[in-house]
């Protein structure tokens, strides 16, 4: 009987100290006075994502609320405080000239029982800036010039591919052109990082499909990534791990078979895994084990294929939806490889202008993440007010408000490359645009995935026409799940041989 009234008082204890600490969590704005939503307990600011909205609408509802009322506001992100950028300005200074203050991202990782966690997009501090030196010169042009022929070849099997598609699908329906790009990136991809065939063009139910069907969905729900984040410490001796097990196993067992043979074999290849392998010092305090190696060949291979495959899907969407775009972009490509002999060289990709604003401009509308993240090192004094970002705070720089800004983008729904001239990229803040965001942590391969997107669109503009079929979601809606965005329902679009 004691035992249980003890057990009684020591559960309802624990539930006290929880509410409390989160009330305390709560009031941390309203206490320095800083603007904010009123919070829920648990859900912070972010009930109705759990219910019916995406993280890009709430985002983009709390921009737009408080635009014009300071250079922040607060917010909380379920348990975690963040303070959400407003002005152009502030961001430039966070993102650029105080950089040294904001190179943190604060996601969580865990080296020991979850090794390939610890890679680029997750690292903080000196082992992010070591590696990112380290991982630079592998984003050279020289380096993304060889491999375009590997690039063009997989485009080359891209189009043979959906001519034969063709044949076998019913065109009131259209051609599930996202599944298509999704298989393009991956062989793209797979090849630039890992210098694998993964064949997923020809063989969709490839091993390679299977694990990226894993890897694009959230593994844990958002309240445990708030307190992964949160509590990182506490996690890791849990040994809890962010990454998918079986997801883990692959990428470990294929990089160790490819170093492997590249090392018995001597071969050399134009990949990234060759870069990284040469960045290899044993018994140095430079090396860079089996383990990092696979973390961030992980990395490039996960930032990589699911981004540039969304960048694609969206931009054959809007030009499906607007005719006269999609015959000005073929026009350009089909001039431009007329002046290079009929192919699709490195420097015709880089003069097709129009098509890059195409890109630029599909992702201002549908921006790939919905924010960007920083972690404060130390407390910042935010200029021109009465505050200061408190060590260890998170910063929230609302990428997709700002695309959709009206008083930055005039009609922001509307599809318009014209806004991508040089004229008007220069008529505009330097903040203004963050697709591939900005400063010393922006993306790493944001040219690579240029070339990748820009010569799958040329090879497909190329060749046919797309337009909407009945089965064509419009408007648009998102996936929900997803950790970068996607479209709800796929996107289904009538295809044309030229
Ligand atoms: C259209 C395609 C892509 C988009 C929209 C995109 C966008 C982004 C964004 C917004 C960031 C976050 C930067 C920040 O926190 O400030 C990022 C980081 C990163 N991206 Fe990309 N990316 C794309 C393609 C790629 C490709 C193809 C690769 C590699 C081959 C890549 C590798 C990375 C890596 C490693 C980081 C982390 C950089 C760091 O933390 O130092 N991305 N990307």
């Amino acid at each position: 009987m004691e035992l249980i009234r003890i057990l009684v008082y020591f559960i309802f204890g624990s539930f006290l100290l929880i509410y409390l600490a989160l009330k305390r969590n709560n009031s941390y704005f309203s206490k320095r006075g800083i603007l904010h939503d009123k919070p829920e307990l648990f859900y912070g600011n972010l009930k109705e994502f759990t219910r019916s909205k995406t993280l890009y609408q709430i985002i983009r509802e709390y921009y737009m609320k408080y635009k014009g009322s300071g250079r922040f506001v607060g917010i909380y992100l379920y348990m975690r405080k963040a303070m959400m950028l407003l002005d152009l300005d502030l961001i430039q200074d966070i993102l650029v000239k105080d950089f040294g203050n904001f190179t943190d991202h604060g996601h969580y990782y865990n080296e020991k029982d979850d090794p390939i966690s610890a890679h680029l997009v997750n690292l903080d501090g000196i082992r992010w800036k070591t590696m990112r030196a380290k991982l630079t010169p592998a984003f050279t042009s020289g380096k993304i010039k060889f491999m375009l022929t590997s690039v063009v070849d997989i485009a080359n099997q891209l189009v043979n591919v959906l001519e034969e598609t063709l044949s076998s699908t019913n065109m009131d329906d259209g051609v599930h052109c996202d599944d298509l790009m999704v298989r393009y990136t991956t062989d793209v991809t797979g090849s630039g990082v890992f210098g694998l065939k993964c064949n997923s063009l020809r063989n969709p139910n490839c091993e390679f499909i299977a694990i990226t069907k894993k890897l694009c969905y959230y593994r844990h729900s958002w309240p445990i990534v708030a307190l992964m984040t949160l509590f990182p410490n506490l996690f890791r001796k849990l040994k809890f791990k962010y990454i998918n097990e079986e997801v883990s196993q692959f990428f470990l067992r294929v990089v160790r078979e490819t170093v492997e043979f590249r090392d018995r074999t001597s071969e050399q290849r134009k990949d990234f895994l060759n870069i990284l392998m040469e960045l290899r010092k044993p018994n140095t305090v430079d090396n860079l084990t089996i383990d990092e190696i696979t973390a961030q060949a992980f990395a490039f291979f996960a930032a990589g294929y699911e981004t540039s495959a969304s960048a694609l899907s969206f931009c054959l969407y809007e030009l499906a939806l607007n005719q006269d775009i999609q015959d000005k972009a073929r026009r350009e490509i089909t001039e431009t490889i007329a002046r290079h002999d009929g192919k699709l060289t490195y420097e015709a990709v880089n003069e097709m202008k129009y098509l890059l604003q195409v890109m630029h401009e599909t992702m201002r509308m549908y921006s790939i993440v919905p924010f960007l993240v920083r972690k404060t090192a130390e407390d910042y004094i935010v200029s021109n007010t009465n505050h200061v970002i408190e060590k260890g705070t998170t910063v929230i720089i609302p990428m997709d408000a700002i695309h959709h800004d009206p008083d930055i983008y005039p009609n922001p729904e509307q599809f318009d490359p014209e806004r991508f001239t040089k004229t008007e990229v220069e008529n505009r803040h330097p903040m203004a645009w963050l697709g591939f965001s900005r400063g010393g942590r922006a993306c790493i391969g944001s040219r690579y995935a240029e070339f990748q997107v820009l010569i799958g669109l040329s090879s497909l503009l190329k060749n046919f026409r797309f337009s909407p079929s009945h089965k064509t979601q419009i408007p648009m809606k998102f996936n929900m799940y997803k950790m970068c965005r996607g479209p709800e329902k796929g996107v289904y679009l009538k295809v044309e041989k030229l």
